[in-house]
């Protein structure tokens, strides 16, 4: 962490200088990896071993990093797992670890690579960094020995941590974050006794960083934006896409437009995993964004941003909780959605108006098709609860979707073709929170550059016909507040499902690694 008292400090003059001469946009990349995973993960490999794997993704990486400063770009993100893949355990992750310092030691590894014990990776990135005159952000693994001073460190003597750093244009390590929400089933990592908030200046505007599951907690990443006002987030990821609500373009571009800040999501590239979809949003829209089940391919995203993007203010309820329910006259029903128990309504007509509530929350739709097609069937749907599947969340949403089949049993089901297009739609909701992601997603899940805006006044309102088909529209929102302590019996319940993840990651509806 750089706190910001060394910036005002005994670098003052040098960041008035930066200051002098910071501009108003910069040109960022991300980079979708098709990570090389080990062989044999569950049990150890020697550290020329681990090295040698690490190295082979690094060779990617570091052509990723070429390219990217060729084409100007002044930071680039590469993802989660990234380097050494992911499902170890804590003794078979450990001799892909090093020794990361705190950024404050002021460390150029390219330059002064042995100072804190062996650290080929770190000297490597910093390498790369530095050759290429880039910011480049990636993601390894930590080791901090401990000892029973300390009464929580681990039975074999150490923590290790998910950790994500950042070296910048002059190679030197300036960021070090470790993953405060890991996921169910990082059995092989740590997690830090406090989140930790971990920003850094540049001339580009004020960056933030945080990983993968980190996104759905307030700790960090809403402290990043709220307390700290970052310009730009960069979040590595292994992201396993879950529609219809939380694939990764769909969900990171709406967090970006939600909370006003660039966002830079870089993924693993895995099809048969599920992982795929990276991108460069900026809070009015995304700029570009990637998703690819074809082939094993990795991408290069590169595009320019706004050091300082422009943070509209919404109230997220204004307009719904201003107007009386459209009448609701038609026939309600249940449907479940990732695990949860939404209310929905079918849309019946080429055009309507339509509310629906759960609990606290009441969603009203305005929507216009192109046609009313026979073979399709879409409907409203109101969430007001605590998610538990894999994490506990508190969740209010209102949603549009495109149900699987005709059956309305199954609204709520994955799906990722449409064929209906909509004229119009204008989606509202009585949230109690102010932390609202809005989110639309097209056939074959593309997203919707600039067919879309949010209102001041809390609507999500479409600025010309679709595109493409349909599949949602969403203001998916966060209510933090609510998340309440985590219970024991569901801790024990995510223990059981570990194993049988390990065995069948690729059909469970897993998130985030
Ligand atoms: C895994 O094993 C195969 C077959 O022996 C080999 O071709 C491949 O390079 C190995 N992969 C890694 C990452 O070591
Ligand atoms: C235990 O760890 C602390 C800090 O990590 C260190 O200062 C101390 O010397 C260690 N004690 C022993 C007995 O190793
Ligand atoms: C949002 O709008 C509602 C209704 O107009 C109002 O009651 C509420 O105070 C507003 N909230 C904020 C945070 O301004
Ligand atoms: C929906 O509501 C709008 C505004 O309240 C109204 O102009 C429109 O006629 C309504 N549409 C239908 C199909 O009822």
């Amino acid at each position: 962490m750089i706190p910001s008292q060394l910036l005002v400090s005994a670098t003052f003059l040098v960041f008035c200088f930066l200051k002098v001469s910071s501009s108003a946009t910069f040109t960022a990349a991300v980079y979708e990896h098709a990570v090389i995973l080990p062989n044999v993960t569950l049990t150890p490999v020697s550290s020329e071993e681990a090295l040698a794997l690490m190295n082979r993704n690094l060779d990617l990486l570091e052509a990723a990093i070429i390219s990217a400063a060729k084409q100007g770009a002044q930071i680039i993100v590469t993802p989660e797992d990234g380097i050494y893949g992911m499902i170890f355990t804590r003794t078979s992750i450990y001799s892909y670890l090093e020794d990361i310092p705190d950024p404050q030691v002021n460390w150029i590894p390219c330059d002064n690579p042995n100072r804190f014990g062996l650290a080929p990776v770190q000297r490597r990135l910093s390498c790369l960094a530095k050759g290429n005159a880039i910011y480049v952000v990636a993601n390894i693994g930590d080791k901090k020995p401990c000892n029973t001073s300390d009464p929580q460190c681990p039975p074999d003597g150490r923590y290790q941590y998910n950790t994500n750093v950042v070296f910048d244009s002059q190679g030197k390590l300036v960021a070090r974050y470790h993953k405060r929400h890991l996921f169910m089933n990082e059995d092989q990592f740590d997690t830090p006794k406090e989140a930790e908030v971990v920003t850094f200046d540049t001339a580009f505007g004020k960056f933030g960083i945080f990983t993968c599951f980190d996104v759905l907690f307030h700790d960090p990443a809403v402290m990043l934006v709220k307390d700290s006002h970052v310009d730009t987030v960069l979040f590595p990821t292994a992201w396993m896409n879950v529609l219809p609500h939380l694939s990764a373009v769909e969900f990171h571009s709406a967090w970006a437009m939600g909370m006003g800040v660039n966002f830079l999501a870089s993924n693993l590239h895995n099809p048969l995993l599920r992982m795929t979809g990276s991108g460069i949003y900026a809070p009015d829209s995304p700029r570009k964004f990637h998703y690819d089940m074809e082939t094993q391919e990795g991408k290069l995203l590169v595009s320019q941003l706004d050091s300082h993007p422009y943070r509209p203010e919404v109230n997220w309820t204004s307009y719904a909780s201003s107007i009386e329910a459209f009448s609701v006259r038609n026939q309600e029903f249940k449907g479940t959605v990732f695990y949860d128990e939404y209310i929905f309504v079918e849309l019946k007509g080429i055009t309507g108006n339509y509310t629906v509530c759960q609990k606290d929350l009441c969603c009203h739709l305005s929507y216009q098709m192109s046609e009313k097609r026979s073979d399709e069937v879409y409907a409203l749907g109101a969430f007001d609860g605590l998610h538990t599947a894999e994490g506990q969340y508190y969740l209010q949403v209102c949603t549009l979707l495109k149900c699987k089949t005709t059956n309305v049993q199954s609204c709520g089901d994955s799906v990722d073709t449409a064929a209906t297009r909509f004229e119009m739609f204008s989606l509202s909701g009585t949230f109690g929170t102010q932390y609202v992601f809005p989110e639309v997603l097209l056939s074959e899940v593309q997203l919707a550059p600039r067919e879309f805006q949010v209102m001041s006044d809390g609507r999500l309102q479409s600025l010309q016909p679709t595109s493409r088909p349909l599949l949602t529209v969403t203001l998916f929102g966060r209510f933090y507040d609510r998340d309440g302590l985590r219970d024991a019996s569901i801790d024990l319940g995510a223990h059981a499902l570990r194993g049988l993840v390990m065995v069948l990651m690729p059909i469970l509806y897993a998130l985030c690694w």
